[in-house]
This record gives structure tokens, sequence and C-alpha cells, in this order.
């Protein structure tokens, strides 16, 4: 049994993300989507809304769970035994930062392989941040973020 380990902060989880994990979810048998802590993101939704949302999003996809984790990476991984790191590839800005990442988890664990996907065309714009941004100022973030949590984000952010 392959299984692969999705890991961002969502925050929130976008249509960009979903098609990454449902792509995974045709290529390996098991996929956990990770919420995980990027040290250097300050995030306007806290670890269990961020799961909250993630779990809504995948719940049509049977071989996909949602779990979060505050710790490295590549711990979670070897807990797993999981097969692969999977992160989607938007533009060659994304590959820098990618290509770092996926470096240092191999340095810190040898069997920790990333596997990259190219981000479908429609949504090489999109981003967590550009959600949070339109979100927070009443805009419509249809299309944007999957249709079963656009109340709930929006909901969200009506209430600061
Ligand atoms: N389509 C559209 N947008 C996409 C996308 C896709 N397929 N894939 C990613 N994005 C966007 C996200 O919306 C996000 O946008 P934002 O920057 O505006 O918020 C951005 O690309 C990347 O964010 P995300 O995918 O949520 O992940 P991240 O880069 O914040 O995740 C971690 C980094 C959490 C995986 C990394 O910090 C980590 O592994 N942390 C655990 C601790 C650790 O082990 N650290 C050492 C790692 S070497």
């Amino acid at each position: 049994m392959k299984t692969a380990v999705c890991p961002g902060s969502f925050d929130p989880i976008t249509t960009g993300h979903l098609d990454i994990i449902t792509r995974a979810a045709g290529l390996f048998d098991r996929v956990i989507v990770l919420i995980s802590v990027n040290a250097a993101k300050k995030t306007s939704f806290t670890l269990e809304e961020r799961a909250d949302l993630a779990r809504k999003a995948v719940a049509h996809l049977p071989n996909v769970e949602v779990d979060f984790f505050s710790g490295l990476l590549v711990d979670y991984v070897e807990k797993q035994s999981a097969d692969a790191i999977v992160r989607g590839l938007r533009a060659m800005s994304d590959f820098e930062y990618e290509f770092q990442m996926a470096l240092a988890n191999k340095k810190l664990n040898p069997r920790a392989e990333t596997v990259f996907l190219s981000t479908a065309a429609e949504n090489m714009y999109v981003s967590s941040s550009l959600v949070r941004q339109i979100a927070s100022f009443g805009g419509s973030i249809s299309g944007l973020v999957p249709e079963c949590i656009e109340d709930a984000i929006r909901t969200r952010f009506a209430q600061e």
C-alpha cells in the first residue's frame, strides 16, 4: 500500500490544493492531507479550523484523510511509513522554495521522497493569501475555494 502525505499550511485549503490532493488520490492508495506549521507564516485560521475546512473539502475522496501536526514533516512521514511527500508547483517562482524544502527533508530523512505535481492552469494564480485578502474585504471567493466551505470562510471573516 503506497501512502502519500500532502503537507501545507492550508490557510485555508483552496481549489488549487484540492486539485493536487485529488490527483494524488488517483496515484496513491492512501493520501494524508497534513495541516502543518510553517514557522514563517502567521495564519488566520487555527490548526483545528484548517483541518475542519480540509476535512469538508475532501469528504468525497474515500482514500484521503486529514491530520494536523506541529513538528517536523519528516518525523510525521516516518511515523506513518509514508512513501512520498506530494507538493504542487505553480510557477518557476515556486521552484526554488520547493526544491530547497525537498532537499532539506531528504537531508533530514533520506527516505523522504518529494513528488511534484504541476498545478492545473486554471489554478496558477490561486493562493490562500489571495483568498484571505478577498474574503476579508467581503469579495467573492467563488471558484477559489471548494464550494462546500465557501460559506464557512465567508462567515469567519465577517466575524472579524
Ligand atoms: N494551486 C494554487 N495554489 C497553491 C497550490 C496549488 N496547487 N499549492 C500551493 N498553493 C499556494 C497556497 O495557497 C499557499 O499560498 P499562500 O503563500 O498565499 O498562503 C502557498 O502556495 C504555499 O502554501 P501551502 O501549500 O499551504 O504550504 P506552505 O508552503 O505554507 O507549507 C510546509 C510549508 C508546512 C509544508 C513546511 O513549512 C513544513 O513542512 N512545515 C513543517 C515543519 C518542517 O518540517 N519544516 C522544515 C521543512 S524543510
